[in-house]
């Protein structure tokens, strides 16, 4: 975690937090998500699962849920996501499903600016920064229909 900025290293252990919140009863697995936005504001996630598992919802959708939720979508200015087994502390970095990715793209391009994701290992041991032009390379978005 050492090459993170102090925002960046508070919005990783905020997604952290978040796990605390999964509702994950079906695959056991716990993610936090956290949106940092352009005043500083964070806002997190967590992922919601349902007994009829394929309404499950990610911690990221979640919280971009949120900020649209709160008329900030377009504030969004970074993202971090971590999720591993309940109880078992992980090492593992995870990035974000194939979903959540075009999820992403949707809430870049309304911010107009590349967000940057820092994917972390719920020990924190480790942290990859990505963007989404390399997770989500030639995405659909809303530029194919028309909109900014
Ligand atoms: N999950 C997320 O919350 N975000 C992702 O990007 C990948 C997967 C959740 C969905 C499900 O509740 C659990 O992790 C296992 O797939």
């Amino acid at each position: 975690m050492s090459d993170l900025t102090r925002d960046e290293q508070q919005l990783v252990a905020a997604a952290r937090a978040a796990m605390a919140h999964a509702h994950a009863p079906y695959t056991r697995f716990a993610v936090g998500a956290a949106l940092r936005l352009t005043d500083g504001t964070i806002l997190t996630g967590s992922n919601f699962e349902n007994a009829s598992y394929g309404l499950s919802l990610c911690a990221e959708t979640v919280a971009i849920a949120a900020a649209n939720a709160q008329g900030r979508l377009r504030d969004i200015a970074s993202i971090a996501v971590t999720g591993g087994p309940m109880g078992a502390p992980s090492n593992e970095v995870i990035t974000p499903c194939g979903r959540c990715r075009q999820i992403i793209k949707e809430a870049q391009d309304m911010a107009g600016r590349a967000l940057p994701i820092l994917c972390a290992a719920p020990s924190g041991e480790s942290v990859k920064r990505f963007d989404l032009d390399h997770l989500l390379p030639d995405a659909f978005g809303p530029a194919n229909l028309g909109i900014s």
